[in-house]
């Protein structure tokens, strides 16, 4: 069984957590299975797939494809529904104490809210709401949270009726971060995550002179969009100060230091299991906690922005 070193147990949001690793929403499903092997590899945390009120069949394949540093994703939202989803959390809560966020995805507010009051009938510790999947046709290109308005509206509705601490999923498509994530913390977020899938981008099939994906777009993830993601974690924990889960491209301890001393408390890994496996989680931990033994820092919290503003 994995072991950790108490440099890495950290709070979040009132939890504490082993390490602060954390699945994000739609790399591995759904299913309490897969959670699970998600924390047996060394996850601290884990978020389902986004879910919607109704079961969603998603989009047509090619749904995803590798480019270069990372992947370009379509997947349309496919899961089994709300319903379907929260049996999936009492399922995996009977076999694991370690905290699960239900990510929830709608177009409108209202739907929001219907889907928060199941959330409330449910085990799940932390609502997730998803303001920024690039890939569905009602939001197409335009996630939820382009507009700080409409960001602080859905929050709010939510946080007005949710028994349990509301994320405000952000996209980083937008030309200034800071505005919507002081509109989530203003309508009531506990935290914030971000980010979302990059893009949408394009890849072309040139022997057949067609699109990879049958979408013809999709949202990018994996190294490549790292460097967008540290900035915009940065920029956003420059203005608020609800804690924030920062991902993308999150492959390696070093990254996991870097996306701290950008500002995140907690951080996502999800393209880097692609690549490195499952195993993933373990793998970060110990770099991160080589990280902290060799520099001689006691905790994760001694890094968070340090010498970063000067
Ligand atoms: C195949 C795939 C499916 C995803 N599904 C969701 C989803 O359902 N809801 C969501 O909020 N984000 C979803 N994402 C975005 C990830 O949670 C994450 O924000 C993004 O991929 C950046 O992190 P990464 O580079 O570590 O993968 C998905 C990403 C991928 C690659």
């Amino acid at each position: 069984m994995f072991t950790l070193d108490s440099r890495l147990k950290t709070d979040f949001l009132g939890s504490v957590l082993k390490t602060p690793l954390l699945l994000p929403a739609g790399v591995m499903g759904i299913s309490a299975s897969s959670l699970l092997y998600a924390v047996q590899s060394g996850a601290g945390i884990v978020t389902t797939k986004s879910l919607t009120l109704q079961p969603r069949k998603g989009h047509d394949g090619p749904v995803i494809s590798p480019v270069e540093g990372g992947f370009i994703n379509a997947m349309g939202l496919c899961n089994p529904g709300i319903e379907f989803g929260i049996k999936e959390i009492s399922e995996f809560k009977i076999k694991s104490f370690v905290p699960v966020i239900a990510s929830v995805f709608a177009t409108e507010p209202e739907g929001f809210v219907k889907l928060t009051e199941f959330i409330n009938d449910s085990e799940a510790d932390f609502i997730e709401l998803n303001l920024s999947c690039p890939n569905v046709s009602a939001e197409y290109g335009v996630p939820l949270s382009s507009s700080p308005v409409i960001v602080e509206e859905v929050v709010r509705a939510v946080t007005d009726i949710s028994k349990i601490p509301v994320i405000a999923k952000l996209s980083p498509n937008v030309p200034d971060i800071k505005l919507l994530a002081l509109a989530a913390e203003k309508g009531g977020a506990s935290a914030l995550c971000l980010i979302n899938t990059l893009g949408p981008g394009m890849e072309i099939d040139i022997n057949i002179g067609r699109p990879v994906l049958k979408n013809i777009f999709g949202g990018m993830s994996g190294p490549c969009v790292k460097p967008i993601a540290v900035k915009l974690v940065y920029e956003a924990s420059s203005v608020v100060k609800i804690p924030i889960i920062g991902l993308g491209g999150i492959m390696t301890g070093a990254d996991a230091v870097e996306m701290l001393m950008a500002g995140a408390s907690i951080i996502g890994i999800g393209t880097g299991i692609y690549y490195r496996g499952m195993d993933i989680y373990r793998k970060v931990n110990n770099e991160l906690n080589e990280f902290l033994m060799k520099k001689d820092f006691k905790h994760i919290d001694e890094i968070k922005r340090i010498n970063i503003d000067g």
